[in-house]
């Protein structure tokens, strides 16, 4: 299937390591002209190296953070100042700590919500207006399972992140009339840094292994293994694509069925 990716502007932010690192290559392979974004230098500009080494694609690279509203809005004007368009955004960040509630400071609820719901806001202020003046795009939020089924000890995860599932079902119901569509995506367990870093926190909680911990999470997906960057990837690069059109306001989970809601 032709996915029609090719020659697309994407930006795909905090995208050097793990399931963002993995959506940038993705879309890269399968043509796009992508622009990747991460807070450290190095790996930001050994994740490009890598991509285009492997795609022969156009990758651009800027370090920042995605909670800075200025440097996100610079990051986008340069994007289109050098590739002349913005067609598909992904929006990514690195995850909470994990928490229990009784561990939990105001502080850390409001960095949660710079993090993972202001960070989303400062990228649809910047990008949907670009692509409504082509007529097209395409607004994708990375999150995670727990928008479905809360997770103990991912307190701030399981807060927050519902609230940019409601903002980007809300932004759908806005923008749909101008040919972009907006869509959520829930990774379940994915084999990434992120996840070795969750792994050892509850180990440490539980006093437990980290091979405990994980294989306890293994007993709760029903494909009985943990997922793939790449697989997560590939149903991402389908969302950004022309052949997903008429997919608008949605809230996938790529989870190995680990959800166990209707919906
Ligand atoms: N992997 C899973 O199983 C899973 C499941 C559910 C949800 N998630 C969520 O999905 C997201 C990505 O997870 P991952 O597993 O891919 O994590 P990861 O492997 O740790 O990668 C995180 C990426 O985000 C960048 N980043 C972190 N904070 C940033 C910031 N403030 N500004 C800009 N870039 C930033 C990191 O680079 P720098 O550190 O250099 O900035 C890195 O490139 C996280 O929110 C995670 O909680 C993951």
């Amino acid at each position: 299937m032709d996915l029609g990716l090719k020659g697309k502007v994407a930006i795909v932010a905090a995208a050097s390591s793990g399931l963002g690192r993995a959506v940038a290559t993705e879309l890269s392979k399968e043509g796009a002209r992508v622009s990747i974004c991460a807070r450290t230098v190095a790996t930001l500009e050994r994740t490009a190296d890598d991509i285009r080494k492997l795609t022969g694609g156009e990758v651009f690279a800027r370090a920042l953070d995605v909670r800075n509203e200025e440097e996100v809005g610079r990051f986008v004007g340069e994007v289109e100042a050098h590739f002349g368009r913005v067609d598909i955004c992904v929006t990514n960040s690195g995850g909470p700590p994990s928490k229990l509630f009784v561990d939990t400071r105001t502080e850390e609820w409001r960095s949660a919500i710079d993090l993972l719901l202001l960070s989303t806001v400062h990228f649809a202020k910047e990008t949907l207006p670009r692509m409504q003046k082509h007529g097209w795009g395409r607004f994708i939020t990375i999150t995670s399972y727990t928008v479905k089924q809360p997770v103990d000890g991912l307190l701030l995860s399981n807060s927050v992140r519902p609230a940019v599932t409601g903002l980007a079902k809300t932004l759908a119901n806005e923008y749909g009339k101008y040919g972009i569509t907006v869509n959520n995506v829930c990774p379940g367990y994915t084999a990434t840094e992120r996840l070795s870093e969750l792994s050892e926190a509850v180990a440490a909680r539980n006093k437990v292994t980290v091979d405990d911990v994980v294989d306890s999470w293994k007993k709760q997906i029903p494909a009985g293994r943990l997922g793939k960057p790449e697989e997560f990837a590939a149903v991402v690069a389908f969302l950004a694509s022309e052949r997903a059109s008429y997919v608008n306001g949605t809230s996938l989970a790529i989870d190995g069925g680990i959800v166990r809601g209707l919906l």
